[in-house]
């Protein structure tokens, strides 16, 4: 497709058309690539401290936004506007994080005979950003900001629904003062704009965060030219409540667990294991729970939960709940607005769609378990493994049930994930390669070993 077309931005609360965007294809990307490569020699050669410079003034002016980016994220997106802010401050906290990494991402002097050993990390290039609607501001800056900060350029194609954070973005790093043509943003559609810098030649690597369809489909298509692929898809994520648990808590913590974004979210625990004992009680505790949540108007700052993000994505969350399934139901407005329930469906079976398909909307199982090992053969019987939930008062379980979990994501009496100073990654389909945490600017690198012979 080479024809122009523009993007419709809709308000997810009111489907109000909120702005239209000029949508990239193949030649644009061509260009925009030619452009940071130019752009990515000269930002390579500045020095360490200058690179650390421009990122953290990239950062204050974010700081300066915070508040105008959560406002946009909430009209484009439906996000509440308390995770909005979060949001916002996530990525100037990034933005600093990565600034600090810019003068110790060092090499190695490794002892060899006869001569000198350096290994030398070198930056990849021009990195494309793929990123997708549920966290449209985080997640362009997870690929973003550690890549410009080991000395490359970046083209980041955000969502179609949500162009609009990322291009104000792309606003305030230029008045911050970073290079021209270095971080550039191109929304557009992903079989056009983003299928386009996938295949760029001149594109070092891709940094896709999405769906496992289409990353499976992006990892081929690299492995044509053997490019650069980090990968995060999606996830079903379980969250294992053992009998020994303070139920109370367990049960308190569950609901925003899978409804915060309205479980448009990639390490939603979806799947509640409760051990067979404690498995009423907690559903008792859970219903309540689960029905005060208050689902609404973004804007409002009371509000837990909002919208879905599309007609499409409403049509899909709908698909996994027909009819009059047995569970708990809290309520959404009515009207118009892409509206889903807080739902939580009991009594299915453990390979019914719901319990290990990804919904990607406010929907959870609640699944019993017998023991320890069954409640680790149900955690892993997803082809996913991003994240979960260990709720129990015993440290050698938790530990041991840690190990036995393939997800890299798991956090124990708690439903914390993502920190942006400690890897985050899936497991199996979940994903391919790491982000953020101490190792994310060496992702961005490629390493070249010199020997240099000092014999005479
Ligand atoms: P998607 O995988 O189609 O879209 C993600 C990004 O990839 C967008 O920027 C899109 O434009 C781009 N894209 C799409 N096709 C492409 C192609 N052929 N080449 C290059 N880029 C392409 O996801 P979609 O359709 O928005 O959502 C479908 C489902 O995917 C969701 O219901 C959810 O289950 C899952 N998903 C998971 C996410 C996660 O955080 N892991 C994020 C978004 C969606
Ligand atoms: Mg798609």
């Amino acid at each position: 497709m080479s024809q122009p077309y523009e993007l419709d931005v809709l308000n997810p609360a009111t489907e109000e058309v909120i702005a239209t965007v000029p949508g990239a294809v193949a030649q644009d990307v061509d260009a925009a690539v030619a452009r940071a490569a130019r752009a990515q020699r000269t930002w390579a050669a500045a020095s360490p401290a200058d690179r650390a410079r421009h990122l953290r003034r990239f950062a204050a002016a974010v700081d300066a936004h915070v508040e105008e980016l959560a406002q946009l994220e909430v009209r484009e997106a439906g996000h509440t506007i308390g995770n909005a802010r979060w949001e916002a401050g996530n990525v100037r906290d990034l933005l600093d994080y990565s600034a600090g990494g810019v003068e110790r991402l060092t090499g190695r002097q490794i002892p060899v005979p006869g001569g000198i050993d350096l290994t030398i990390l070198e930056p990849l290039g021009v990195v494309g950003v793929i990123a997708p609607w549920n966290f449209p501001m985080p997640i362009a800056a997870w690929g973003t900001a550690p890549a410009l900060a080991a000395g490359n350029a970046v083209i980041l194609k955000p969502a179609e629904t949500t162009p609009l954070t990322a291009l104000r973005l792309a606003e305030l790093a230029l008045e911050a003062g970073l290079p021209e043509d270095l971080f550039q943003v191109l929304p557009g559609r992903g079989d056009v704009a983003g299928d386009a810098l996938v295949r760029h030649p001149g594109v070092a690597k891709i940094v896709f965060t999405g769906s496992t369809r289409i990353g499976k489909q992006i990892m081929s298509t690299c492995a044509d030219r053997v490019k650069r692929v980090t990968l995060e898809l999606g996830g079903k994520s379980p969250n294992i409540v053992f009998a020994d648990a303070d139920l109370e808590t367990a049960a308190a913590a569950a609901p925003m667990s899978f409804l915060d974004n309205s479980g448009q979210d990639c390490c939603a625990r979806t799947r509640i294991l409760v051990q067979a004992p404690v498995y009423e009680r907690f559903v008792e505790l859970l219903a309540p729970a689960v029905e005060s949540v208050v689902v609404g108007d973004p804007a409002d700052e009371n509000t837990q939960m909002g919208p879905l993000i599309s007609k499409t994505q409403l049509e899909k969350v709908r698909s996994y709940v027909p009819g009059d399934l047995p569970g708990i139901r809290g309520t959404a407005p009515t009207g118009p607005g892409f509206w889903f329930p807080p739902t939580v469906l009991t009594g299915l079976e453990p390979q019914a769609p719901a319990a290990v398909e990804e919904v990607f909307g406010p929907v959870a199982v609640v699944l019993p378990f017998d023991d320890e090992d069954d409640a680790v053969r149900l955690a892993n019987a997803t082809d996913y493994g991003l994240s979960g939930s260990i709720w129990t008062r015993d440290v050698g379980r938790a530990l041991r049930v840690s190990g036995a979990v393939a997800a890299g994501n798991l956090s124990v009496n708690s439903h914390s994930s993502v920190r942006y100073w400690t890897p985050f990654g899936g497991y199996r389909q979940s994903g391919l390669g790491r982000e953020l945490g101490p190792d994310a600017l060496t992702a961005f690198t490629e390493t070249k070993n010199v020997f240099i012979a000092t014999e005479a």
